[in-house]
Formats: structure tokens, sequence, C-alpha cells
């Protein structure tokens, strides 16, 4: 029970690896407020993270509640699948919207409680596209690009109030969002697992735990050291 008596936000809550996250972080003791768009059976905090006024209320609900804020994990996240001229003005500022600013917005949320109680953990989702361009996925890789240098630019300003910041950047992980999301027809479980052999060099997809492992981790004190990390979790995709 590494976490116990943390309080705990996890956006995209509902789904895929923030799912995992929330239950995960549990088990380890903390208090967990599921934050997502989607009205889901056990989601204390119903919103759209790109709206500052809902991650200000988020927060501030989670310190009505409890007291104070310990960590906040930012999974929740939409992907354009699209080159740049097939991406219309919606889908761009969609995709900006949702990544970059709902994990800004509720960064800058926790950040100014944490600061308070001179404590926090934050942990950003990244992505192996974040450090490296993403074929036809020009929106979603400009994003996840600006979240690590968010992660990088909160983790030094933020580093001497103990605060720490860090992104996990997960390969190919089997959610909904790699099986359908952005896809006229969701793959197949034998494209996925063609993709995966052709990919990524361990030749299979993450399942959500084993990306929610490493995000409890760097929430603990076992990571009492790291900040401003952008972790790969991807099967060896980026030691390519
Ligand atoms: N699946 C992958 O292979 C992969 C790889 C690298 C990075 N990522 C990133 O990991 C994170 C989690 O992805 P996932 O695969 O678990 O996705 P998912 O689609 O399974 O879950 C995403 C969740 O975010 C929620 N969400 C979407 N827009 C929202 C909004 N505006 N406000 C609040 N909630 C919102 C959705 O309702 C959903 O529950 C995302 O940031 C994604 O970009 C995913």
């Amino acid at each position: 029970m590494l976490l116990e008596s943390q309080i705990a936000i996890v956006t995209g809550a509902a789904s895929g690896m923030g799912a995992a996250t929330a239950r995960l972080l549990t088990e380890a003791g903390a208090t967990v407020l599921g934050a997502d768009i989607s009205r889901t059976p056990g989601i204390a905090l119903v919103g759209d993270v790109s709206n500052p006024k809902f991650c200000d209320a988020a927060v501030a609900k989670a310190v009505a509640l409890h007291g104070r804020l310990d960590i906040l994990v930012n999974a929740a996240g939409v992907i354009v699948r699209a080159d740049a001229p097939a991406t219309d003005d919606d889908a761009w500022y969609r995709q900006m919207r949702v990544n970059v600013d709902g994990t800004f917005f509720m960064c800058r949320a926790a950040i100014r409680q944490m600061r308070q109680q001179g404590s926090g953990a934050i942990v950003n989702f990244g992505s192996i596209w974040g450090s490296a361009g993403g074929k036809g996925h020009v929106a979603y890789a400009t994003a996840k690009g600006a979240v690590h240098n968010l992660t990088r630019s909160l983790a030094l300003d933020h580093a001497r109030e103990g605060i720490r910041v860090n992104a996990v950047c997960p390969g190919e992980v089997d959610t909904p969002m790699l099986r359908g999301a952005g896809r006229a027809v969701p793959l197949t479980d034998a494209q996925l697992a063609d993709m995966a052999d052709r990919v990524v060099p361990n030749g299979r997809l993450a399942q959500p735990d084993e990306i929610a492992r490493v995000v409890v981790f760097l929430c603990t004190d076992a990571a009492s050291y790291m900040t401003g990390a952008l972790v790969p979790v991807d099967g060896g995709w980026s030691a390519g």
C-alpha cells in the first residue's frame, strides 16, 4: 500500500490506460477520483478536460472532499489519424484542445493546489510519437510533442516546490483507441497481431496494465528523484 491516504485524480479514467491506472492506484491504497467526458459508472468527475472551468472544478472537488491532491494522471486523449491535407480545422483544434490544452489546464489547476501543500506527483501521457514523427498522424504527433515539452517545462518550474512532473511514453497498447478511434473500421485481432509483429521490437502489443504499473511507480516515493522524465514503455520501439 505504497500510496495509502494519497488523493489522486485520473483523467480518461473510463477507458484503456486511464481505467487501468485508476484501478492500480486504488490497489496501491490511493483514493482515486476518475475524470472523463464519458458518463461511465465509477467516474466521479464527468466533464471535458479542454474546458478550464471543469479542470479547476475537478481539483476543487478533490480538495473539498479530501483536503488535498497528491497525484494527477492525465490520460484523457483523442487521436486524429490523417496527414495534413486530410486534417480539417475542427480535427486539428479538437486534437490540440483535448490533448494539449486539457493536459495543461489539469496540470495548472493541480499545481496551484500542490504548491500550497509543498508536494505532488503528476504523470502525463506522452507517446513514442511525441519524440518522433508520426506518419499519417500529424496533429496527434504534434500534440504529443507539446505534452512532452509541457512536462519538462513544468518539471523545471516546480522542482523546488516538491512537485514532480513526468510522462510515460507508450508504444502500441491494446485499448479502444488503438483498435478503433479515428478508424473507419476497427482493426481485427489478426490485423493488430500483424501490426505488432511489423512495428514492435518485442513483437506484441502492450496490455494497459503494463503501462499503468509504470505510472503508479512514477507516482510513488520510489521515483522521488525523477522529474521531467519522458519514460518510454514501448516494447523496445524507441531503441531503434
Ligand atoms: N493506445 C495506444 O496505443 C497509445 C499509445 C501512446 C499513447 N497513448 C495515449 O494514452 C492516453 C490514453 O489512451 P487510451 O489508449 O487508453 O485511450 P482510450 O480511448 O481507451 O481512453 C481515452 C479516454 O479519454 C476520454 N476522453 C476523451 N476526450 C476527453 C475529454 N475531452 N475530456 C475528458 N475525457 C476525455 C475518453 O472518454 C476515454 O475514456 C491518451 O493520451 C493516448 O493518446 C495511447
